[in-house]
C-alpha cells in the first residue's frame, strides 16, 4: 500500500463502484452514502508541485464519481490549491474565496474546500472565519481526500485535517487524469533547507525521497501504459533526493535513461549547494536529460546570500555555471531572483545585475521580497520600503531583458525538434507552439488552418526572437511518438 501523502482512515467505508452495463451510468457507495454524479471545480495557485497535487487529487475524486468542470458555475464542489510563498498569491486567493459566498447563496448544497500550503498552515483558522468554507486539508494529507469529501456529505463539515504524514517510506504511484504525453513525477517531498525568507519548510515538511527503484518502475508504467515520452522529476529540492535512503539524483537519472520509449527527462528545482560534481556529468553524458537547468541563485550578492541562509558563495556559483557549460556545452541556464531581501544595500542590489551579466541566463523569475510569517527573515528588522523592492525588481527585469534578447537573437537560423503544446491566437491568426529540448517555447503556422498538431513532435526553424518570444517556420512534422529513426 502506499505512504506518504496521508493514510486513509480504516474506518471509513471505501468506494463501492457499480456500472450499469446498459446505460454505461457509474454509482459509486461509500457505507450508507451514494454518491451520484457531481462536478467538481478546481482552481491551483503556486508552484508545480501543487498543480501535480492537484492532478492527484482530481484522479481520486473521479472515484467518488466527480468529474471535473472549467465552469464553476456548474459545480457541486469547489476546491482551492493554495500557495503561500509570497503576499500576491495569497490575496488573489483570498478575494476567489470571498466570492464564494454569494456562490453558495445561490447553491445551498455547494461544498467548499481548501487545500495546499495556505490551509496547511491557517487552515484551522481559515475553516472557522469563513462560515461557507466547509473543510481544509494540508499537503500531506492528498491521499485522504475522499474520507474528508464522504464526511462532508455525511453531513459532518467543518473540519481541518493538516497533520504531517510520519511514515518513514514516501512511497507512491503517480496518479494522473490529462492526457498528454508530458507527467510529473513527485521523487522528494519537502524541504530541509531553510533559506530565511521561505515559507516552504513549514508548509511542506520534512523531506523525505522516494526510492529510486519505486520511481524507475513508476515511469516505466507511465510510459507503457499511459503514453508518457516526457517526465519533470519534481520536488522542492530535488537535489538532495536520495540523502535518506543513500542514492542520488544522478543515480535515478541514469537508471530512467534505460527506458524504452522515453524520451526527454527534466528535473525541477534545484538548490547549487548540492549539486554535485557527478550530477554535472550526467548532463554531459545523459543522452535523455534536457538541455534547460533551472539553478536558483536568489541574488549576486555573497552578504546577501548569507541572510539568506543560501550556503553558497557566488563564487562557487559561477564556478557550477562553468562546469556544466564544459559538461554540456549546450546547456541553456535559467533562475530565480529576489529582489530587495531585508536591507538588501544598493551595492548588494547591483551585485545581482553584475550576476545577471556574468551567467547569461536564458530568462529568470523575479519577484520582491515578501516577508512572511514565522519565518526568520520576518523576524530580522528591516528598514527597506516597498517602493525601493519595486525599482529593484523592474531594474532587474529590465537588465536581463537586454541580456535575454542579445541571446535570443542568435537563436534565428536554428532548427529544433519540439513537442506541440497547444495553439493560440497571434494577432488575429492561429498559431501553434512547442517546446524545445532547452524549454523555449517556439510559435509558428500550421501547414493549413484545419491542421491538428496537438502532442505531436515536429521540426521547426527560427525566424525571428525577441527576448520574450520565438517565432518558427514548420518544417517536419513527426507524429505523436519521437521519431526513432532520425
Ligand atoms: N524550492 C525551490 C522553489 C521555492 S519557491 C527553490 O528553492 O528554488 C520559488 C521561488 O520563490 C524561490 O526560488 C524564490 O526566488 C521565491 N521566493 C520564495 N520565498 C519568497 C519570498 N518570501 N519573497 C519573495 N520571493 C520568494
Ligand atoms: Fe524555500 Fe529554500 Fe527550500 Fe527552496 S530550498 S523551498 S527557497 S527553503
Ligand atoms: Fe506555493 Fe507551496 Fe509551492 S507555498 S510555491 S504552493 S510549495
Amino acid at each position: 500500500m502506499s505512504t506518504g501523502l496521508g493514510v486513509r482512515n480504516p474506518e471509513v467505508p471505501k468506494e463501492q463502484i457499480t456500472v450499469n452495463p446498459n446505460t454505461g451510468q457509474k454509482t459509486v457507495r461509500m457505507g450508507d452514502l451514494e454518491f451520484p454524479p457531481r462536478k467538481v471545480w478546481m482552481k491551483t495557485f503556486g508552484c508545480q508541485m501543487n498543480y501535480h497535487d492537484s492532478e492527484r487529487i482530481l484522479s481520486h475524486l473521479t472515484d467518488l464519481n466527480f468529474t471535473r468542470t472549467d465552469k464553476v458555475d456548474d459545480a457541486d464542489m469547489v476546491l482551492f490549491n493554495t500557495c503561500a510563498i509570497r503576499d500576491l498569491s495569497n490575496n488573489k486567493f483570498y478575494s476567489q474565496l470571498g466570492e464564494m459566498k454569494h456562490a453558495k447563496k445561490k447553491k445551498e448544497d455547494l461544498v467548499v474546500g481548501i487545500g495546499g500550503c495556505v490551509a496547511q498552515t491557517e487552515g484551522k483558522e481559515l475553516v472557522k472565519k469563513y462560515k461557507h468554507l466547509d473543510f481544509a486539508f494540508g499537503t500531506d494529507v492528498i491521499d485522504q481526500i475522499n474520507d474528508m469529501v464522504f464526511r462532508t456529505y455525511s453531513g459532518d463539515n467543518k473540519f481541518t485535517i493538516n497533520s504531517w504524514d510520519r511514515s518513514e517510506n514516501f512511497s507512491i504511484e503517480t496518479k494522473i487524469t490529462h492526457g498528454s504525453p508530458q507527467a510529473f513525477v513527485n521523487i522528494i517531498k519537502g524541504c530541509n533547507k531553510y533559506c530565511t525568507y521561505c515559507i516552504v519548510p513549514y508548509t511542506r515538511g520534512k523531506e523525505r525521497s522516494r526510492k529510486k527503484a519505486e520511481v524507475i518502475e513508476d515511469v516505466r508504467k507511465l510510459v507503457e501504459y499511459q503514453g508518457i515520452q516526457e517526465v519533470t522529476l519534481l520536488g522542492q529540492n530535488v537535489n538532495s533526493y536520495g540523502h535518506d535512503n543513500g542514492e542520488t539524483l544522478s543515480e535515478l537519472i541514469m537508471g530512467l535513461e534505460e527506458i524504452n520509449g522515453l524520451q526527454l527527462i527534466r528535473y525541477t528545482t534545484s538548490h547549487p549547494y548540492d549539486v554535485s560534481d557527478e550530477l554535472i556529468a550526467v548532463h554531459g553524458t545523459s543522452k535523455k536529460l534536457s538541455n534547460h537547468l533551472h539553478l536558483p541563485v536568489q541574488s549576486g550578492s555573497d552578504g546577501v546570500l548569507k541572510r539568506m541562509h543560501r550556503e553558497y558563495t557566488i563564487e562557487h556559483y559561477l564556478g557550477l555555471l562553468e562546469k556544466l557549460r564544459k559538461s554540456n556545452p549546450n546547456i541553456v541556464l535559467s533562475t530565480d531572483i529576489i529582489a530587495g531581501f531585508v536591507n538588501e544595500t544598493d551595492e548588494e542590489h547591483r551585485m545581482t545585475l553584475d550576476l545577471l551579466d556574468k551567467a547569461q541566463y536564458d530568462f529568470i523569475y523575479s519577484y520582491a521580497y515578501s516577508m512572511r510569517n514565522n519565518t526568520r527573515a520576518s523576524k530580522m528588522e528591516d528598514l527597506l520600503t516597498d517602493d525601493i523592492r519595486g525599482e529593484r525588481l523592474r531594474e532587474i527585469q529590465k537588465y536581463q531583458l537586454g541580456i535575454q534578447a542579445k541571446i535570443r537573437e542568435k537563436l534565428v537560423g536554428n532548427q529544433y525538434r519540439i513537442l506541440v503544446e497547444g495553439y493560440g491566437n497571434m494577432g488575429g491568426v492561429k498559431k501553434w507552439r512547442g517546446r524545445t529540448n532547452c524549454n523555449r517555447i517556439v510559435h509558428f503556422l500550421p501547414s493549413s488552418d484545419e491542421q491538428d498538431l496537438q502532442w505531436n513532435w515536429v521540426d521547426v526553424k527560427v525566424t525571428s526572437a525577441t527576448a520574450l518570444s520565438c517565432q518558427g517556420d514548420l518544417l517536419e512534422v513527426h507524429g505523436r511518438r519521437y521519431p526513432t529513426s532520425k
